[in-house]
């Protein structure tokens, strides 16, 4: 069987999309979100309270989020917004780029969680990051973290998982490639392997994503205007010594 897939056919967030909550369980981003809720809380010098979570996808980040903040979220897949509209009826979500939302409010923080991975280039990666800067308040805090880096980035890395809902069991596999380290992006392949009742079906898709050296995100950062701090986010599930790289900025009051 040989089939052709997009370079950048995000299916998991189209026609795909109702795998999401099968195969990433809004049960294991409690942990994070606490960890990334309590990092705000404690580097922020002023009361936060509401939070805009830039590409929210199914919304289970924010579903724990909301017990710390008032959030509002932004993605650009109508059919991830879907999803997350479900499970936090009571979160405000915005179909919109995180690259040129404008929504005319502030927050108290901003939170760019695995979706600014999407960000291929520099130049969208700094629009991203900006749009953060524009929605706080001074002296508000925008936290984001680093999946790759061109250091880290290990060739043909790939790894799966199987879970089941009922008579539906997806074995669910991620593939990393990057076919010319010299540019700005990598491909993450996944592969489902979807039984309904034992019958099988076989999904492709691919993710173009951005991978830059730590010093440009740094870089982007100031020049946006941010204060920065650079921190590390370890979670029990990581293999040691693989935390990962995040940011914690302030915009100056
Ligand atoms: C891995 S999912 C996020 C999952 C999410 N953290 C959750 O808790 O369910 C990545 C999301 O980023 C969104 N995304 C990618 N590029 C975007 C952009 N430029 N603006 C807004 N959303 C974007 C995708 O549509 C997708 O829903």
């Amino acid at each position: 069987m040989s089939q052709h897939v997009a370079q950048d056919a995000r299916r998991l967030y189209s026609d795909l999309s109702w795998t999401w909550p099968i195969v990433s369980r809004v049960a294991d981003y409690a942990e994070e979100a606490e960890f990334f809720a309590r990092a705000i809380l404690d580097h922020s010098s002023r009361e936060t309270r509401t939070l805009l979570d830039l590409g929210c996808g199914g919304g289970h980040l924010d579903h724990h989020l909301k017990n710390h903040f008032a959030v509002t979220a932004v993605d650009m897949s109508e059919s991830m917004l879907g999803l997350a509209k479900r499970l936090n009826p009571e979160i405000e979500h915005h179909l919109g780029d995180m690259r040129t939302i404008r929504l005319n409010r502030r927050f108290d923080a901003v939170m760019i969680h695995d979706s600014v991975n999407y960000m291929t280039t520099r130049g969208d990666l700094r629009a991203a990051l900006a749009t953060g800067f524009e929605h706080l308040e001074p002296g508000g805090i925008l936290v984001t973290f680093v999946e790759q880096t061109p250091e880290t980035f290990v060739q043909h890395k790939t790894k799966s998982s199987t879970s089941s809902d009922g008579d539906i069991e997806i074995t669910f596999i991620e593939h990393f490639h990057d076919p010319d380290p010299e540019d700005s992006t990598y491909e993450s392949v996944f592969v489902y392997l979807i039984r309904r009742q034992g019958v099988l079906e076989v999904e492709a898709d691919r993710h173009l994503c951005g991978i830059f050296p730590l010093q440009t995100w740094q870089d982007l950062l100031l020049e946006v205007g941010f204060e920065v701090e650079k921190k590390e986010w370890d979670h029990s599930e990581f293999p040691p010594g693989e935390a990962l790289p995040m940011f914690l900025c302030t915009k100056p009051a």
